[in-house]
């Protein structure tokens, strides 16, 4: 569809300014009474006492409920899906790194949907390594001013929807993004860097689920996979290629998201066992913040503002948070006992950062029951001070985004779960 210029920027202000002011509740008196589903509570009512019944009993329930009534179910690996290189290039970076650029087209045709992957590994690496996986908003070409990144084919932000991308417009945001990706710390580190356009899986916008990898499948059911879903499962996709890909260890693959991008690692995370860390910067509602505390954005505004991001179960729960069978510190609970980071920012008031520190500490049971040990933390620690055991936190002094403080974090946490 082909919205006007006009109705993209009304829908901004709309946007902006229901951000910023009522009726969203920033205040910690007001958060209203709620109860959480217990992870170790059974939907029979039977509580779960071994390991053994975690994984073939309360975890694939959980799995199903966050299916059926937050995320949507995703049909899989298609059968037709290749791999294609489309460039490599070693000691890039000035000596740094090694690139390949990688297509993997999901049904099996270059004139059909399809994504790049740009991975970056350390050019002094002796075997396959330990690497982190991303989404990025606005094109590969923005996280690094290599010229060498190629341009994305599929729709950007900034332009109408249906507009053919336009490669002058698209060239000026190289680099852009540049400061969110530490690419130099990361590879200095040991670690390699994968990363894709979340556009080529599929654009953000509610088109009625038409385009990116939709146009292959129909339309979803009421619980069929909205845009997160979708997105997460790109980046399982991803993973297919990697265990392909000889300089990277598949073993060792770090998935991470900063805000949308967070909830859709976060799910990633517990839909696929074979990622081995997960991150979570900033993902707010719908990632790790509790929904029931409906502490800045809420069900409701999600769901409003971006109709196309979650299944259309999830709008049950519109001001109705308490009758949802599950809340998010499940959602933490399922990538357990594999390590996973929850970083929030002090003024990122709109993602509930108590509401994401929470979550991790509601998810801890699971953790201490399956042997990875107790989160370290019972009260939500001061800014700049993170706490690190199976799971990590941090409260990052400053706004919504992703800094060089964060990504020393997850660095020094990855050392420690993933070993060199
Ligand atoms: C909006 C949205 C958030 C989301 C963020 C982002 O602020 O309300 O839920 O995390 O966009 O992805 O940048």
């Amino acid at each position: 569809m082909r919205f006007p210029r006009s109705f993209l920027l009304v829908s901004l202000v709309v946007l902006t300014w229901s951000a910023d002011s009522q009726p969203f509740n920033y205040d910690e008196s007001k958060v209203p009474k709620y109860k959480l589903p217990d992870p170790l509570l059974m939907e029979s009512g039977e509580s779960v006492k071994t390991v053994a019944q975690w994984r073939t009993q309360r975890r694939p329930e959980l799995l199903e409920l966050f299916k059926t009534h937050v995320y949507g179910r995703d049909p899989g690996r298609p059968k037709d899906m290749t791999f294609f290189t489309l460039e490599q290039r070693h000691g890039v970076l000035n000596g740094l790194a090694n690139r390949r650029q990688v297509e993997v087209r999901f049904a099996g045709r270059r004139d059909g949907p399809r994504m790049t992957i740009l991975i970056y590994t350390p050019a002094k690496a002796k075997g396959p390594v330990p690497t982190f996986l991303g989404l990025n908003f606005r094109g590969n070409h923005t996280i690094h001013d290599d010229a060498a990144i190629l341009l994305p084919h599929s729709w950007v932000r900034g332009r109408t929807p249906g507009e053919t991308v336009n490669n002058r417009a698209t060239e000026k945001g190289r680099g852009k993004a540049k400061n969110r990706w530490a690419v130099e710390m990361i590879l200095k580190r040991g670690y390699g860097l994968a990363i894709i356009y979340y556009g080529d899986i599929d654009p953000d916008f509610d088109d009625g689920f038409k385009n990116g990898v939709h146009a292959l499948y129909p339309k979803p059911k009421p619980d069929g996979w909205g845009s997160i879903a979708t997105w997460a499962w790109g980046l399982s996709r991803a993973l297919d290629y990697l265990e392909t890909n000889k300089t990277v260890d598949h073993r060792r693959v770090a998935v991470i998201g900063h805000s949308r991008l967070g909830k859709t690692a976060l799910w990633a995370g517990a839909n696929d066992e074979r990622f081995a860390l997960v991150i979570s910067n900033n993902s707010g509602c719908g990632g790790a913040a509790l929904s029931r505390r409906a502490f800045g954005e809420t069900v409701k505004r999600i769901n409003t503002s971006f109709p196309h991001w979650f299944c259309d179960n999830f709008t049950k729960y519109n001001d109705n948070e308490s009758a949802c069978p599950v809340d998010q510190h499940l959602l933490v609970a399922l990538s357990a006992p594999r390590p996973v980071y929850i970083a929030s920012a002090t003024q990122d008031r709109w993602a509930d950062p108590h509401g994401e520190f929470l979550a991790a500490k509601y998810a801890a049971p699971v953790y201490s029951l399956l042997g990875a040990g107790n989160f370290p933390a019972d009260k939500q620690p001061p800014p700049d001070q993170p706490v690190v055991g199976a799971m990590g936190y941090h409260l990052r002094t400053g706004k919504h985004d992703v800094t060089d403080y964060d990504w020393a974090r997850y660095l020094d946490f990855a050392d420690q779960h993933l070993g060199k």
